[in-house]
């Protein structure tokens, strides 16, 4: 297990569609183990492959106690709002608020390959969804309300 680098905004790869998982062997246990050393020792809820520079779509998170490896998520129902300030380990000093559903259910296969179902309200919901965006290079300042004074701040 391993720390690995964070992929930072402005990065092209953030950008990109990440891959299906296809095999569940070891290098994606060890992609796995690695994601999580690294969101704990940047005291990150939530990580995507993509951003330790692989584009699978394996995403991990840990809110309020529940931890989860989602591999090809899917988010198949959605209920509600709710709007809450998010960041990003790969977006450094900077935080917005971001609509999200209140409430998701999701799809997902564990490491081995097994498929399984997940619900979840507010900080869970939010989490999927943010880690969920990554995965179609989507990046939560997209979404923000304040993604201007991002942007601006970004071109200087
Ligand atoms: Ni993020």
């Amino acid at each position: 297990m391993a720390i690995r680098k964070v992929v930072k905004e402005g990065d092209e790869l953030l950008r990109k569609k990440s891959k299906p998982v296809k095999t569940f062997d070891r290098e994606l246990w060890n992609l796995l183990d690695d994601m999580w050393d690294t969101m704990y020792a940047n005291d990150g809820m939530g990580l995507a492959a993509v951003q330790v520079g692989i584009l699978r779509r394996a995403i991990v998170i840990d809110v309020n106690g529940l931890k989860a490896e989602l591999i090809n998520p899917e988010i198949y129902y959605e209920e509600g709002e709710d709007i809450d300030e998010e960041g990003c380990l790969s977006v450094v000093g900077f935080n917005g608020n971001v609509k999200r559903p209140y409430k998701i259910k999701v799809r997902a296969f564990d490491r081995y390959g097994f498929p399984f179902a997940l619900e979840g309200e507010k900080y869970l919901a939010r989490c999927v969804c943010h880690e969920c965006d990554h995965l179609e290079g989507i990046l939560y300042i997209d979404k923000c309300d304040n993604r201007n004074e991002y942007f601006k701040r970004r071109r200087k």
